[in-house]
């Protein structure tokens, strides 16, 4: 059999869901590219899984419509929306062999042996399992449960993947290895893909747009490196980077950044009594005293590795600070932070939209 998906586009539109009096999502609108792998990020309960199950036909919309690729699917059974869903539990069957859950899906369809076999080895050679097609889920690791998972899921060949948080149960180490794999499979495949995640590093290095989605508001649509230079406000900034983007509260007067007597030149223009500035901890540095934007003393230093984190209490907000590995200050040194102009992003405090 070879390999060949149809890629189809995905349509949310003006998509509301209220469960009683709860609005979990708000006139969601959202175009997937075919073939594109968007992941849908936000934390725990701003509207993701129901926003999948929605697109799954799992859950009906209170309002709006969806459509694969140019078919209105509101209205139709989940079995005829051709898409397969992975969740964070595999729900492996623990009595059938690798093989035998792989082809299921195929199985309920009535699809003959020779071809179901055909298509085990196809879909298990893509993840890597075809050396273990006779093992019980029990005598795999949770990797590989993982990978039985995903095999199963596109031995169907839908034309969209789900997936909702599907590494979320792996330690650290093996999340980051599937991670590696999945986007190795998506990009061979070309299959089109939503993923669903509250982890910020895999919306990065997966996507090739990222949905920030908050309180069931869609926040930002754009690719990541957009999302990390260019956030839209001050939640996307500081929901995306680790550690998180300094935020520093004052008011904006012309070009300055008015802190308690201090001031600083910012790259933008206003007048915001109450103003938050927002620097990324690498575009930061320690230095002297008489040197420093700000002023202030170190709470803690920490060798992370390859960078020391140096945390700076300048008075009212603490700021984190990116410096060389070898940094060598000590908790209570008095430091200067030197914060650029240019890599320095303005919001405005009442609604937390950025300046320009
Ligand atoms: N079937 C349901 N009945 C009532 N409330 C629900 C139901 N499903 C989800 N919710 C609520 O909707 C909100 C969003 O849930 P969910 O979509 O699961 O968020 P996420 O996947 O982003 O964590 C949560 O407040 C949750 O409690
Ligand atoms: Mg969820």
């Amino acid at each position: 059999m070879a390999i060949g998906y149809s890629k189809a586009s995905v349509k949310f539109e003006a998509v509301q869901k209220s469960f009683g009096a709860v609005k979990v999502l708000e006139e969601f609108d959202l175009e997937v590219e075919p073939g594109e792998f968007l992941v849908l990020l936000g934390a725990s309960g701003s509207g993701k899984t129901t926003a999948l199950r929605i697109l799954s036909g799992l859950e009906t919309p209170s309002a709006g419509r969806v459509y694969i690729g140019d078919r209105d699917v509101t209205d139709i059974l989940p079995k005829y929306r051709d898409i397969s869903m992975v969740f964070q539990s595999y729900a492996l069957y623990p009595h059938k062999t690798v093989a035998e859950n792989i082809g299921f899906p195929l199985k309920v369809m009535r699809v003959g042996k020779a071809e179901i076999d055909e298509a085990i080895l196809d879909s298990a050679k893509q993840v890597q399992l075809e050396k273990l097609l006779e093992r019980y889920p029990r005598e795999l690791s949770g990797g590989q449960r993982q990978r039985v998972a995903l095999a199963r899921a596109i031995i169907r060949r839908p034309s969209v993947f789900l997936m909702d948080e599907p590494l979320s149960n792996l330690d650290a180490k093996l999340r980051g290895h599937m991670r590696a794999e999945l986007k190795h499979m998506q990009g061979t495949l070309g299959i089109t893909t939503i993923y669903v995640t509250h982890d910020q590093i895999e919306a990065m290095t997966l996507a090739h747009r990222v949905a920030v989605l908050e309180k069931g508001v869609l926040q930002q649509l754009a690719p990541p490196a957009e999302i990390y230079n260019n956030p839209a406000n001050l939640f996307v900034a500081q929901f995306i980077g680790s550690p998180a983007m300094n935020v520093i509260h004052g008011g904006l007067e012309n070009d300055q950044f008015l802190i308690n007597g201090t001031k600083f030149k910012t790259s933008v223009q206003g007048r915001i009594s109450k103003a938050i500035a927002g620097v990324r901890p690498e575009d930061c540095s320690v230095a002297d005293p008489s040197e420093g934007t700000l002023i202030g003393k170190i709470y803690t230093s920490e060798l992370i590795g390859d960078h020391t984190l140096v945390t700076v209490d300048c008075g009212s907000d603490q700021i984190a600070v990116k410096a060389h590995k070898e940094f060598d200050g000590k908790q209570g040194d008095s430091v200067g932070v030197i914060l650029p102009p240019d890599n320095l992003f303005i919001f405005d405090e009442a609604n937390g939209q950025r300046v320009r």
